[in-house]
């Protein structure tokens, strides 16, 4: 079963605080969460192999270490995953980024799909699916389905708060997919929406409703 991982760090608890404010406004409301994207990248790519290099410094030669191993690829859900793509190409300016359009149909709940464009070697890239909510999970679990069915091999999934509800559906469906969060909350409401949450995140990123 794929591990769920908070990621606890002290920068990160704070400014989701503000993120989760209500009186928190658009502008400061993106800015927070690229923020926090940055700071998550930076705890998510803690594992990445390394391997060995000679270089010269103005002083001698010396062996020194670079990133070896998959490439990565970033894989916001549209739209609001969006909100932490700059975030994380602070730290992964390299990566590449396919896009997966889902909304959820607000009766039904479902997701429903209207784009996807991916990097042509999918297969051969450690790819990290953002959204920042995980709230029934159907949408991670279609973006997941989706780039499985193109090839995606390595997929981890990376959201700011997710409900137990969609941490479940992600692991009984996807169980070699880890979950990397900035927090576990307690349950979702009667509308699907994460208890306590941040409400919409779509809809506070763009500044819609
Ligand atoms: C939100 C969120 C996730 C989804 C989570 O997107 O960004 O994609 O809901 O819910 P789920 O786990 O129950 O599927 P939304 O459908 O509101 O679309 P948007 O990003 O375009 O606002
Ligand atoms: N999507 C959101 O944007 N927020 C929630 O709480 C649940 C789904």
């Amino acid at each position: 079963m794929g591990n769920v991982h908070v990621l606890d760090h002290p920068l990160i608890q704070h400014k989701l605080s503000y993120i989760r404010d209500k009186n928190t406004g658009t502008k400061e409301f993106r800015e927070l969460v690229d923020e926090v994207a940055m700071l998550m990248a930076f705890e998510i790519t803690r594992n990445l192999p390394l391997q060995e290099t000679t270089i010269e410094t103005p002083v001698m030669e010396t062996k020194t270490k670079v990133l070896a191993g998959k490439k990565i690829g970033l894989v916001p859900i549209l739209r609001a995953g969006l909100g932490m793509v700059d975030g994380m190409l602070k730290l992964i300016p390299a990566a590449k980024v396919g896009h997966v359009g889902l909304y959820r149909d607000p009766e039904t709940l479902k997701p429903v799909e209207y784009y996807i464009k991916l990097p042509s070697d999918i297969e051969e890239r450690e790819l990290i699916v953002i959204d920042p909510m995980l709230a029934t999970g159907g949408s991670a679990n279609d973006a997941i389905d989706s780039l499985k069915k193109r090839g995606a091999k390595n997929i981890r999934l990376m959201c700011l708060i997710a409900a137990p509800e969609g941490v479940e559906v992600i692991q009984e469906q996807h169980p070699d997919v880890d979950i990397y969060l900035a927090a576990l909350d307690e349950k979702l409401d009667e509308k699907a929406y994460i208890v306590p949450g941040l409400g919409d995140a779509g809809d506070r990123l763009f500044g819609t409703k």
